[in-house]
């Protein structure tokens, strides 16, 4: 409390300097675009550009000539600005659409951008020219410097109809530059998180929206038998929404599902050990892939990203639940089998934990991963009885009506 007060007095005693701060943030942004206009060649490395241009306009030794640019510059706003206003408060109404995204009410449907993309863009030009090929497809690789020979040799294998997106567990990223296409891959750099932290900060669905399918890759995944183009094209031939290739060798493998079947192009379902499955259409006999090399179709990931717990970071029994999210789920969840990849079990984040009680960092990490088992598993089956509890004494009005 009292730290705050000390704070806002602070600024009441200098509305002035607050003000001109604003002022000059403001004349700096427009400074950059005159700028960012006559040099239309400054390169992507240079982007911390906002900063550095606020700073040099309020360096004091900056020449008097390019403060009367500026401030002519900003009157001319300031009157066309004080023009419009006067015009629309006329015949102005206000503006209140309840059927736009919340929080963004106020604002005439036609300007809303509610989803994106991770297209890469240029700094001049026509914006409608920037992108020769717009990518269907996303590919993320969560990775360590360590396993660089495997990701370049796993990323060639995707074409420019992929986004390439690294998430960076160990911090380097420049380094990748000496890969050609680092250059059009992006980079996001967070230390020592997993890939279901990554994905759930950097996937959202509306980010990703542009994407027919999004792959969530392992590092450890050897690609020589695997062509994503073909991949994508056996997905959609039978109706796959959630899938992985096959896995090859089956050594260390603790499932039949995943484990490539010879002689086919994708299956759905498998035969476990006796007493394993409850029911042949469930996991792990069908329903069911693995979290290492998944494979989701937009609609798909629009719901699972909604279940990914923000404080589960292995996302162990994310596998078991997938089948929560597609219907039925023994038809769309599936295995392709003639595209198919080598597991090569590089136990790499295992290392990145901290030892403790004199134990190895790896085993900390296995008990974690097993206690996020438990956790997601008790979230999940009290959130459903909550829900069907919740139905039970407050029925829909279809039901009580005695509707369909
Ligand atoms: C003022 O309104 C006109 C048309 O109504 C528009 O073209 C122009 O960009 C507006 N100017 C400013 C500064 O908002
Ligand atoms: C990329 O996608 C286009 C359009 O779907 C397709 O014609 C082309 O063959 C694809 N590129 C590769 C390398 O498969
Ligand atoms: C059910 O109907 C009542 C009265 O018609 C209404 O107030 C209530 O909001 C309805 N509930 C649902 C879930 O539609």
């Amino acid at each position: 409390m009292a730290k705050f007060g000390a704070v806002s007095r602070r600024f009441l005693r200098k509305p002035n300097e607050t003000m001109r701060l604003i002022i000059s943030v403001t004349i700096g942004a427009l400074f950059g675009y005159f700028i960012g206009i006559s040099f239309p060649s400054v390169s992507i490395t240079k982007l911390h550009l906002p900063s550095s241009r606020i700073s040099y306009v309020e360096d004091k030794s900056s020449g008097l000539s390019t403060q009367a640019l500026l401030n002519h510059a900003w009157e001319n706003v300031k009157n066309k600005m004080k023009k419009n206003e006067t015009k629309t408060s006329v015949d102005s109404k206000k503006i209140y659409v309840p059927t736009n995204p919340r929080g963004a009410e106020s604002l005439p449907p036609g300007i809303i951008a509610s989803e994106s993309d991770l297209y890469l863009r240029r700094l001049w030009g026509n914006p409608t020219e920037d992108l020769p090929v717009k990518p269907k497809y996303l590919v993320t690789f969560t990775v360590g410097y360590a396993q660089k020979k495997n990701i370049d040799a796993a990323v060639k294998k995707f074409s420019q109809n992929f986004t390439i997106l690294l998430f960076h567990y160990d911090g380097i990223t420049s380094e990748w530059d000496e890969f050609e296409w680092s250059k059009r891959a992006i980079h996001v750099s967070a230390k020592k998180q997993t890939k279901w932290w990554y994905a759930k900060r950097f996937l959202h669905p509306d980010i990703v929206a542009p994407y027919d399918y999004v792959f969530i890759w392992d590092e450890d995944l050897g690609l020589e038998h695997f062509d994503p183009e073909e991949y994508i094209r056996l997905v959609r031939k039978h109706g796959l929404e959630i899938s992985q290739p096959g896995l090859e060798p089956n050594r260390g493998l603790t499932w039949q599902m995943t484990k490539r079947l010879g002689d086919r192009e994708v299956h759905k379902e498998t035969k476990e050990k006796p007493g394993w499955c409850s029911d042949p259409h469930l996991p792990p006999c069908a329903s069911f892939v693995e979290i290492m090399a998944t494979v989701f179709s937009r609609d798909a990931w629009r719901c699972v990203w909604h279940m990914i717990q923000n404080d589960l970071v292995h996302g162990w029994g994310l596998d078991f639940a997938l089948r929560k999210c597609v219907d039925p789920a023994h038809e769309k969840i599936g295995v392709v089998d003639s595209q198919w990849i080598v597991h090569q079990v590089v136990p790499s984040l295992g290392g990145q934990g901290e030892s403790t009680n004199g134990k190895a960092p790896w085993q900390g990490v296995r008990e974690r991963c097993r206690k996020e088992w438990g956790m997601f598993q008790n979230r999940l089956s009290d959130a459903e009885r909550n829900y069907f509890a919740s139905r039970l004494y407050s029925p829909p009005n279809s039901t009580a009506k005695g509707g369909v």
